[in-house]
C-alpha cells in the first residue's frame, strides 16, 4: 500500500515498512502522523491514519469517521515513561532542583528550603493507564493518593485536599479547561501542579496568573499552544518546564513505532487493527 509519513519514526520496526514517503504523497492510502491535523482533501485515497501518539486531540476523528478512514494510536507502551516524567516533575518542582542547579551555575550557593514529596497527598486527575502507573510510583513515596475519574464533585474536593495534583486526562470536549480558574483557586497555598497530559486541560492563562503570584508551583511538560510557552513563565523559579517529552525515551519511542508498524501491516493485510481508535 502507499504510505506517507510526516516524519521517519525511531526504532528498528520502522525498517519493516516498504515504500514509505516522508513528506507529501497525494496518492497515500495510509498516513502516519504524530497527533497532527490530517489534510483530508489533499489525500483522496486515504484509508488509515496511524497515529504515533496515544493522544489524538489534533486529529479530526469525526472527519475520519465520515470519510470511512480508520484511525489507530499507541496506547499502553508509554505509560511507564510518562509516569516517570510526572514523578520527575513532582520531585523537581517540590525539591527546587532546577532552581538549585541554576543558582550553582550562576555562582551562587543559596539556602533553599523545599517541600516534601514523601508522605504528600497526591490527587491524580484521570485514573487510566498512565494515572494508575503514577499511583503505583506514588506508593513508593508513601503518598496518599486520591484518584479522580470524573469532572464532577470529587475533583473539587481532591483539589482542595491535595499537596500535589498530577493531570493525566486526555484532551477532549469534556476535559478542555477542566482545571479552570475557579478550580485552580481551590488549590492550597504551596501546592504543586504537574501536567504531562495536554496543556488545554488546564486554563493556561489562569495557571500563569497563579504561578506569577507565587502561590503554587508547577511542573509542566505540555502547553496549550505548543511550541509556544507563555512568556511569563520563562523567568519564574517556581515552575519546571520540559518540551512535551513524557514519552520521549529511546525505549518507549521504539515501542510506539512498533505499535504504529503493527497497525499499518495489519491494515495492509486486511487483518483486525491491534489498537484502533475508530
Ligand atoms: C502522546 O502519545 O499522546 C504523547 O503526548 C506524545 O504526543
Amino acid at each position: 500500500m502507499k504510505i506517507a509519513a510526516t516524519r521517519p519514526l525511531p526504532g528498528p520496526a520502522w525498517d519493516e515498512l516498504d515504500d514509505v514517503v516522508v513528506g507529501e504523497r497525494p496518492d497515500a492510502e495510509i498516513l502516519i502522523v504524530m497527533n497532527e491535523p490530517v489534510p483530508f482533501d489533499a489525500l483522496p485515497a486515504l484509508r488509515l491514519v496511524a497515529n504515533f501518539s496515544v493522544g489524538y486531540d489534533r486529529i479530526d476523528v469525526a472527519e475520519c469517521r465520515a470519510r470511512g478512514i480508520a484511525l489507530t494510536n499507541t496506547p499502553g507502551v508509554l505509560d511507564a515513561a510518562t509516569a516517570d516524567l510526572a514523578m520527575a516533575l513532582m520531585l523537581a518542582a517540590r525539591r527546587r532542583v532546577v532552581e538549585g542547579d541554576a543558582a550553582i551555575r550562576n555562582g551562587d550557593w543559596p539556602h533553599l528550603v523545599a517541600r516534601e514529596v514523601t508522605g504528600a497527598t497526591l490527587a491524580i486527575v484521570g485514573l487510566g493507564r498512565i494515572g494508575s502507573a503514577v499511583a503505583r510510583r506514588a506508593a513508593g513515596f508513601d503518598m496518599r493518593v486520591i484518584g479522580v475519574r470524573s469532572r464532577q464533585g470529587d475533583l473539587d474536593a481532591a483539589l482542595r485536599e491535595a499537596d500535589i495534583v498530577s493531570v493525566h486526562a486526555p484532551l477532549n470536549d469534556d476535559t478542555r479547561g477542566l482545571i479552570s480558574r475557579e478550580r485552580l483557586a481551590l488549590l492550597r497555598d504551596g501546592a504543586t501542579l504537574v501536567n504531562t497530559a495536554r496543556g488545554a486541560v488546564i486554563d493556561e492563562d489562569a495557571l500563569v496568573d497563579e504561578l506569577v503570584s507565587g502561590r503554587i508551583d508547577a511542573g509542566l511538560d505540555v502547553f496549550a499552544h505548543e511550541p509556544r510557552v507563555p512568556e511569563a513563565l520563562i523567568g519564574l523559579p517556581n515552575v519546571v518546564l520540559t518540551p512535551h517529552v513524557a514519552s520521549s525515551t529511546v525505549e518507549t519511542r521504539a515501542a510506539m513505532t512498533r505499535v504504529v508498524v503493527d497497525n499499518v501491516l495489519a491494515f495492509a493485510r486486511g487483518e483486525p487493527l491491534p489498537t484502533p481508535v475508530l
